[in-house]
């Protein structure tokens, strides 16, 4: 993956991570906003992403074990690859324009959305489109952390179409 996806980073990722990553943690919680996770109201300035009080990084720990259970045994633990699929971390990953040696993939993967979409369609490629949405969302969180990217609001299919993993 390229190094332009850090591009994503925000500068208000430890302030948000102060403020809603810590939703376990007691004795973090002195501002008086009973833990829910939805302390970054006023440190972000989106004020739609925190339905549920779901967060990034809740997300991505989600993806970690789902991916380690549906996806490690082709893809490789560290997501790297093996003889039977293609890698999903690293510089060689998600390519914009699929190899000649995908048999599946036909369509560019320009945005996180365009991998989302072909993921939730065709993997696990031994049991196609056989996860829940959120499961794949919480991989696709993983993947993209895994591949250097933060995000300060969680993961949804309109910050996944506006975040370009593969620039023309
Ligand atoms: C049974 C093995 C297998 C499992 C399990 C599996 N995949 Fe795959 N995956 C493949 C193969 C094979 C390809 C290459 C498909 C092609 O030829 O286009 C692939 C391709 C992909 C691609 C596109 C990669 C690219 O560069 O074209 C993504 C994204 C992906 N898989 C995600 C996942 C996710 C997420 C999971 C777990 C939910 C998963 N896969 C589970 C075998 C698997």
């Amino acid at each position: 993956m390229k190094k332009r996806w850090l591009l994503a980073l925000c500068l208000l990722c430890l302030l948000g991570l102060s403020a809603t990553g810590c939703s376990d943690d007691d004795n973090a919680d002195d501002d008086g906003t009973a833990g829910d996770g939805d302390g970054d109201g006023d440190g972000d300035g989106d004020g739609d992403g925190d339905a549920g009080g779901d967060t990034f990084e809740a997300q991505v720990a989600r993806g970690e074990e789902e991916y380690g259970e549906y996806c490690a045994h082709c893809h490789g633990a560290m997501g790297m690859g093996t003889t039977m699929a293609p890698p999903l971390v690293g510089d060689d990953a998600l390519p914009r324009d699929p190899p000649a040696s995908r048999m599946v993939r036909t369509e560019e993967f320009r945005t996180a959305l365009d991998v989302y979409e072909f993921a939730s369609e065709n993997m696990p490629g031994d049991d196609p489109g056989s996860l829940e949405m959120s499961e794949y969302v919480d991989i696709l969180a993983f993947d993209l952390f895994a591949n250097g990217v933060e995000l300060d609001t969680p993961l949804d299919a309109e910050v996944a179409a506006d975040l370009v993993i593969n620039p023309p």
